[in-house]
């Protein structure tokens, strides 16, 4: 089965990509970025998140007017946020050389919405740092938007190699399967 998989090359600039870096940077050195999750490890240090830690930082404005023009362009604006995880539906991730992210699907809404993921890599590895989805290696570029439905295929990204750690702001809304599947939800418009 083919996955819908869309994506949209220079959805924002390289200073953008720079601006939230270096939100990220301080964040880490502030702890608004903590420990992830891998393999049953709680606390892998590797790879760490603000997915856990929504009490501990605000998002700069930047955050909340990209995820605004995501969320337009997406045509998803009347969906609901991905609540309870990071902060205003947004999840930042930063992996250090020699982390990962194990295979795994992200968790359903509680009432069994998809989470459609609408990702932006605004750092990427020196190598590695390879995005699977169902297996199939996805080459992205800096600031480029890519979207699928996290919570229904696996998705994993290997080993982080260099010395330049990896950034992924993580956007998105919670979608009746369908919606994106079929189509009704319409990317670029
Ligand atoms: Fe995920």
């Amino acid at each position: 089965m083919d996955i819908r998989f869309e994506r949209h090359k220079n959805f924002i600039t390289h200073q953008e990509c720079d601006e939230l870096n270096a939100w990220v940077d301080k964040g880490v050195a502030n702890k608004w970025l903590d420990v992830g999750i891998s393999r049953g490890n709680h606390n892998y240090s590797k790879r760490v998140t603000s997915r856990l830690y929504a009490n501990r930082y605000e998002y700069p404005e930047i955050v909340r007017s990209i995820s605004f023009r995501i969320r337009e362009f997406c045509g998803i604006s009347s969906y609901k946020l991905i609540e309870g995880h990071g902060r205003d539906g947004v999840v930042v991730s930063c992996t250090f050389p020699g982390g990962d992210v194990y295979e795994h699907q992200d968790p359903r809404s509680k009432m069994g919405l998809s989470a459609l993921r609408c990702n932006l890599l605004t750092r990427a590895a020196d190598s590695g740092g390879v995005l699977r989805l169902n297996g199939e290696a996805k080459s992205l570029e800096i600031g480029e938007l890519h979207c699928y439905l996290a919570s229904e295929h696996l998705h994993t990204v290997s080993e982080v190699i260099g010395n330049t750690s990896r950034v992924l702001w993580m956007f998105g809304a919670y979608v009746p399967k369908e919606d994106w599947d079929d189509g009704l939800i319409k990317f670029g418009i």
